[in-house]
């Protein structure tokens, strides 16, 4: 058996002077020809191993590069230096794969955040992203188990679907077609009868309406996958491929949506804070010295874990959209022509910097947006009785802007049908999701969290692309 390793993380909170163990990593420094930084994963704090002076061949020493795997067997001591309470003293160090110092693209000193996305295969190595992906981890199974705690059944939504959930066409095409010659029917166009599936398919866009058939049975459910739309988008909080979570509740209404959705984030949060707390002091750290570039007027008031925990311990803010419109309208910031997109009427799409205005600089604090105009929202959500709005829900968090989006689904089988019309929406091709109005129809909700979006909040890494371990954007799918 190769693999007798302890890890490093165990050997550093555990380990006790005398003891022999076994570790195995790469190589992060190698300095005065005797202390070798090892690093293997379990955390971003890295073994002190010490090679003896004159106990080992320079041949070997000189092999110690930066990204070179090794075994080291050896004995604990306390450490005389500062820093550590323990580190290893090497009896015997195997090299198990040399690192070309002069060829290795990552070295000990400070990367960029742009050069790392484009050695992605290699990001891995560098404290900030094993961290980053640590956490995603971590939130990725507090995710599961808040919802396996509460009675959810977790359910695998299709991949590939025929539906687009949210109409706004954005979809990715799912053919095998020969795209070279494509078969056409008698009037030009594409004839999908021949194509794999007998019609056009696409990717899934969002597992909602699968979960809305399951949860009209099962009670509660969740989904948790990745979703794809094809928003040409090139910005720090969109991506072509991205994780969602989606709940889906019968018997729930508006507000017990947005009151799972709060307790939900405040949950995972909280989770990561007391299950990553080396990983978050390192973010909080990095964020920190990153803020320092910025001019003093941008740089946020608090700290990562402060103002993650500033979120745990206050309710969020929840206002309708009329009321978030005359706030917006009223604001010093629109009188002065600041917004790139005056807010002058009632029934515009937010954009972004509204959005981040309300949150930011109104409430500090994340803010539930509720009671949309139905003209910006999917066919799917109920109409309140104004006969104007819907029973939308939006989530804003501080420095992402919109973390959920979520509704009070159209129950009522006229209503739902109407809407469709209203919007070109074919009931023959939706023939499924009405009938679950046309048996048992009850009251349900949900909503859906952007992954993607969530890691980069409890992360406080400003740009989307560095929490998905390959992202994909316009132009972009390496690796
Ligand atoms: O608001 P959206 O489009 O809502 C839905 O898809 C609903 N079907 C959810 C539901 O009610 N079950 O997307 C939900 C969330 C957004 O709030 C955002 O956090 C994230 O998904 N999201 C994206 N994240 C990264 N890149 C993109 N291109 C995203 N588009 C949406
Ligand atoms: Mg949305």
């Amino acid at each position: 058996m190769f693999n007798k390793r302890t890890e490093v993380a165990k050997v550093l909170n555990d380990g006790q002077p005398g003891e022999e163990m076994i570790v195995m990593g790469w190589v992060r420094t190698f300095r005065n020809n005797q202390f070798i930084a090892l690093n293997d994963g379990s955390t971003n704090i890295n073994l002190q191993v010490v090679a003896p002076l004159g106990k080992f061949e320079d041949a070997l020493l000189r092999r110690l590069n930066t990204g070179t795997a090794i075994r080291a067997t050896g004995k604990v001591v306390a450490s005389p230096g500062k820093g550590q309470r323990v580190e290893l003293v090497a009896d015997q160090i195997d090299i198990l794969g040399d690192s070309d110092a002069e060829k290795y693209p990552l070295q000990p000193k400070k990367h960029s955040l742009e050069f790392l996305r484009e050695i992605a295969h290699l990001r891995f190595r560098t404290n900030t992203f094993a961290s980053v992906f640590r956490v995603r981890s971590i939130v990725a199974y507090a995710i599961h188990k808040f919802f396996v705690d509460k009675g959810f059944v977790y359910l695998h939504a299709p991949i590939i679907t025929a539906s687009d959930a949210e109409g706004a066409g954005e979809t990715f095409h799912v053919t095998n077609f020969d795209l070279a010659n494509v078969p056409k029917d008698e009037h030009g166009k594409v004839d999908f009868k021949e194509d794999f599936f007998g019609r056009s398919a696409n990717l899934t866009v969002s597992g909602q309406l699968e979960a809305e058939l399951a949860a009209t049975a099962l009670g509660n459910v969740y989904t948790f996958g990745p979703t794809f739309r094809a928003e040409n988008s090139n910005t720090a909080r969109h991506l072509a491929e991205f994780w969602m979570i989606e709940p889906e509740m019968a018997f729930y209404d508006l507000e017990d949506n947005m009151d799972l959705a709060e307790a939900f984030i405040k949950y995972i949060i909280r989770y990561a804070l007391t299950h990553c707390p080396d990983d978050m002091a390192f973010l909080a750290n990095r964020l920190a010295e990153e803020e320092k570039q910025k001019p003093q007027q941008e740089r946020s008031e608090m700290g990562l874990v402060e103002k993650l925990q500033f979120v745990i311990d206050n309710n969020f803010e929840r206002i309708t959209y009329t009321e978030a419109i005359d706030i917006l309208k009223n604001s010093n910031h629109n009188k002065k022509k600041k917004f790139q997109y005056p807010v002058n009427e009632w029934g515009i799409d937010l954009q972004s910097e509204h959005e981040r205005y309300l949150v930011e600089k109104h409430f500090k604090k994340p803010v539930i947006l509720y009671n949309y105009p139905k003209e910006i929202k999917a066919f799917y959500m109920r109409q309140n009785e104004d006969g104007r709005t819907v029973a939308a829900m939006d989530i804003l968090a501080p420095g992402i802007g919109e973390i959920v989006g979520g509704s009070q689904r159209e129950e009522r089988l006229d209503q739902l049908q109407s809407r469709m019309k209203e919007m070109g929406i074919s009931e023959e091709e939706l023939f499924w999701y009405l009938d679950i109005r046309r048996f048992g129809t009850v009251p349900h909700a949900g909503f859906g969290l952007g992954f993607e979006r969530m890691v980069q909040f409890i992360t406080g890494m400003t740009n989307i692309r560095d929490v998905i371990p390959f992202p994909r954007y316009p132009k972009n799918v390496e690796f």
